[in-house]
């Protein structure tokens, strides 16, 4: 049996106090509705995915581009039985299952949907719903059972009597329905007379109201329906996806020093044998070969590391890569498409930005190369600083294969160092530097014999 699914991700999300509407804010480095959107794919084809909007729609349809999935504008958003039924139109064409999903539920398993899935198709119920037990209920619908098992209703928590709070089974809000009675139905939910909202909950009671029967899947990890709705619980979804990924990245050989201080985003991939020291953030899409190591306090984010490359301690890379043996930091600065080729080495204060390191070179200390090109097997003594901004625009600096560029040299971009040549310390380059020449640019030095004994007499002191 196919299966549609819908995804609710109209809403504003007041409790965030946000400027930005709730489903994307970010856990485990992805947008709330993300994390979502790619569990709905167990289930459902992209075609089959409809994803509600209603605030900041061009916002949250702009983030999900990638995914395939299609949209469905709400309009101004009056509750979840409002936003199901905005899609009416659309979906009325798929049979069979129809599943829906909250857009701020970001910890929902693959697993879990096709359980649901599997649950609902191999019963002759109207509907199957998420539920578990949680320790604290508030702020969720609660799950009215009859002595037969069967939900009858969902109340939402506040329009519930002092007897109904008590009841610790809640509605995730997740559900699965034969997709031609809830179209046939969905229009008869009214109002809530308190709050004016249409509440999908609705549907249960109506649903049985017609003497069909409504199901539960109750699920024992309560953390897989947590649903976001402030940022204490976006705090708590974060935790929990991140130590998704670290328990897989361990389990998959890789070695994570005090795991539990270590941030890594979802499509963060790190190879076998590879070290990562506490206090390590690996974000966005850093990519780690085998057999690397990543120091203390170190952030990647966009990297992309090859076998046996060593990031040390505090070191910042940002969009830039490091070769196979290559080696940065402690304190190095990476950004804008650097990259340092097999074996470079690049050492504490150095910064790259938008450079290509040669392979086997080296700037170990206190260096700024900016829009540049260095050959490989290369030396960049420290303090050597690019100048590559007049003001105005950016100009590259190119430094030949085996150049040795001597400490403190201030090379004034554009301009080239040919291969092999020398730049003796302290230089300030303006010209082009042929293959194999030492270029001197720094005045000469002048030496004052005995000049200091002569001021001692002139002044009358002893030493
Ligand atoms: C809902 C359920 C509640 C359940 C809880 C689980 C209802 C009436 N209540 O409550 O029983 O325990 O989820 O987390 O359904 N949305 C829209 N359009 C709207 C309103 C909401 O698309 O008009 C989307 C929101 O963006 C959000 C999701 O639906 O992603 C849930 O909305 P929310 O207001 O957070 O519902 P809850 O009050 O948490
Ligand atoms: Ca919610």
């Amino acid at each position: 049996m196919k299966t549609t699914v819908v995804i609710l991700a109209a809403g504003f999300g007041t409790r965030m106090r946000s400027k930005q509407v709730k489903v994307l804010h970010r856990a485990g480095g992805l947008p709330l509705v993300e994390h979502v959107t790619r569990a709905s794919k167990a289930v459902a084809e992209p075609e089959r995915t409809i994803v509600v909007t209603g605030h900041q729609a061009d916002d949250v349809e702009r983030a999900l581009a990638g995914n395939g999935v299609s949209f469905v504008r709400q309009g101004p958003p009056q509750g979840t039985g409002h936003a199901l039924a905005a899609c009416r139109e659309r979906a009325a064409g798929f049979d069979g299952l129809l599943m829906v999903l909250l857009g701020d539920a970001p910890l929902l398993t693959a697993q879990t949907l096709l359980q649901l899935r599997d649950t609902q198709a191999a019963s002759n119920r109207a509907a199957t719903l998420l539920t578990t037990t949680l320790p604290d209920p508030s702020g969720y619908g609660r799950v009215i059972v009859n002595p037969a098992g069967d939900v009858t209703a969902i109340v939402e928590h506040k329009v519930c009597t002092p007897q109904q709070r008590e009841i610790r089974v809640i509605n995730s809000g997740i559900y699965c329905f034969q997709a031609k009675l809830l179209w046939d139905h969905i229009a008869k939910i009214q109002p809530n007379p308190i709050s004016n909202e249409y509440y999908l909950t609705d549907m249960f009671e109506i649903l049985t109201g017609l003497g069909h029967r409504i199901g539960e899947m109750h699920i024992p990890d309560s953390n897989e329906l947590l649903g976001i709705n402030t940022r204490v619980e976006l705090a708590q979804a974060d935790r929990v996806l991140r130590d998704r990924k670290r328990r897989s990245l361990m389990l998959a050989g890789v070695t994570l020093e005090q795991p539990e201080t270590i941030t890594i985003d979802m499509d963060v991939e790190v190879g076998q044998d590879t070290v990562v020291e506490p206090f390590a953030r690996l974000l966005g899409t850093t990519k780690i070969g085998d057999d690397c190591r990543v120091g203390a306090g170190a952030i990647l984010d966009g990297a992309i590391l090859g076998n046996n490359a060593a990031v040390h301690a505090y070191t910042l890379v940002s969009n830039s890569s490091i070769a196979s043996g290559a080696e940065v930091g402690p304190f190095s600065r990476l950004r804008m498409n650097s990259a340092v080729e097999a074996d470079g080495r690049i050492g504490n204060f150095v910064e790259l930005k938008n450079t290509q390191f040669g392979a086997g070179s080296k700037s170990q200390h206190l260096a700024y190369l900016g829009d540049s090109t260095v050959g490989a097997g290369a030396n960049i003594g420290a303090g050597t600083i690019t100048c590559n901004y007049d003001g105005v625009a950016k100009h590259p600096t190119h430094i030949g294969a085996g150049a040795f560029v001597g400490s403190n040299s201030t090379l004034v971009a554009p301009v080239t160092i040919g291969d092999d040549s020398y730049i003796a310390a302290g230089s300030v380059i303006t010209e082009e530097v042929p293959p194999e020449a030492l270029a001197l640019g720094r005045a000469r030095q002048t030496l004052k014999h005995e000049w200091a004994k002569r001021r001692k007499q002139q002044h009358g002191k002893k030493h």
